[in-house]
């Protein structure tokens, strides 16, 4: 049985799982309007990723006898001055997270909650993978430059992970 401070604090992520699959999906949005088709398909994808993430944790609440909740939300922004700028928004709001997921982990280390400590380690290796595969996004795009054809360049490789995510897991992709 979860705690009252436990149930909130994992309804909240479930919250912003959701919203992460929709900003997601809005920047793929904003790149499909731009003619950068293989990172809208890269981040369409990822948007469904997101809601996998949500579906995860809605599904233990319940498990738990708890009422989950997903809540409402604010609509994600829509106009992003460049593509740097929008992966380095992704970066940070990844990073953003990545410090709810450890203060989860906090949480049920304190109280002591073993059950959903066990629950969490699959996310604390995800979040590991967001920032290792957004990092090297933007290692990338510093690497290519976006002057020229070089946005062309960049947009073809990102396509590439979608259709290839493997191709960025390391030893601690978390098992599905
Ligand atoms: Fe649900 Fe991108 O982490």
């Amino acid at each position: 049985m979860l705690s009252k401070a436990m149930t909130d604090q994992l309804n909240h992520q479930i919250n912003l799982e959701m919203y992460s699959s929709h900003l997601y999906l809005q920047m793929s949005a904003w790149c499909a309007y731009k003619a950068l088709d293989g990172c809208a398909s890269f981040l369409s994808q990822h948007a469904a990723e997101e809601m996998t993430h949500m579906h995860r944790l809605l599904n233990y609440v319940q498990e738990t006898g708890a009422l989950a909740v997903v809540g409402g939300m604010e609509a994600p922004p829509t106009q992003f001055n460049s593509l740097n700028e929008l992966f380095e928004q992704i970066y940070e709001h990844e990073r953003f997270i990545t410090s709810k997921i450890k203060d989860l982990v906090h949480l049920a280390t304190v109280e002591p909650d073993y059950s959903t400590l066990q629950f969490l380690q699959w996310y604390v290796a995800e979040q590991h993978q967001e920032e290792f595969l957004f990092k090297g996004i933007l290692d990338k795009i510093e690497l290519i430059g976006t002057e020229g054809q070089g946005i062309f360049f960049i947009d073809r490789e990102i396509a590439t992970l979608a259709t290839n995510p493997a191709k960025e897991t390391t030893s601690m992709t978390p098992a599905v």
